[in-house]
């Protein structure tokens, strides 16, 4: 039997730390939706076409180590924009998502273009400081040599760039529960997600 998850929310809103533990907790498969296009945007730094780049993409190409960095999350950022990249991507994400066994993803389309049928929806969100400075420490702690206030101009122009698209924007379902994790610890976070999930578990059942 399938179940999906799809979490869906801004940069650095806290979304990949909750549905890798989300998925721990459910004994689910995850996906990191923002990888695909990640690893994308890299291929185009690199110099190749990025729909090419979309279409010959493989699950071995999805390295988060080597993806991390902010060159390619702004890269990622302006291939999303583009539909022909999105469409090739879709097809993997779906499957993905109605693998047996139950699964988690999360980017920024899940609950609304990926999976509009998902058996459970989270939009995770914070404040864009919050968030940046989130970003920062985790630049910092993986050794890059990074500024506070250029983290949180990338930020801004990502949320920029992901909510003003035409082709799937950033936006929260109208099914979806909010979580804001501005003021939240993780642990209280992942409770609140994991808290949603078994009330739309329950819906279903009954
Ligand atoms: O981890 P972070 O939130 O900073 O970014 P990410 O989830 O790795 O996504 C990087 C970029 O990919 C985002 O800024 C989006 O432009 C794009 N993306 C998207 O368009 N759709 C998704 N489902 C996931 C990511």
């Amino acid at each position: 039997m399938s179940f999906t998850i799809a979490i869906d929310g801004p940069a650095a809103s806290g979304k990949g730390t909750i549905s890798r533990a989300v998925a721990r907790h459910f004994g689910f498969e995850h996906l990191d939706t923002g990888l695909l296009y990640r690893a994308v945007g890299q291929r185009m730094l690199e110099g190749m076409d990025p729909v090419e780049a979309a279409q010959a993409l493989r699950a071995e190409d999805l390295d988060p180590e080597t993806l991390r960095t902010a060159e390619a999350a702004q890269a990622a950022s302006k291939v999303a924009a583009i539909p022909d990249v999105r469409a090739a991507l879709l097809d993997f994400q779906r499957a993905f998502a109605r693998r047996a066994g139950g699964a988690v993803l999360d980017g920024r389309d899940i609950g609304t273009v990926i999976c509009p049928e998902a058996e459970a929806k989270l939009f995770v969100t914070a404040s864009a400081e919050v968030r940046a400075d989130r970003r920062w420490r985790e630049l910092v702690a993986a050794g890059f040599d990074t500024r506070f206030d250029d983290v949180l101009a990338d930020v801004h122009e990502r949320d920029r760039r992901d909510m003003g698209r035409s082709d799937a924007p950033l936006r929260e379902a109208e099914d979806s529960t909010r979580i804001d994790t501005s003021r939240l610890t993780v642990d209280e976070a992942i409770a609140a997600a994991i808290a949603a999930v078994n009330l739309a578990r329950a819906q279903i059942g009954g």
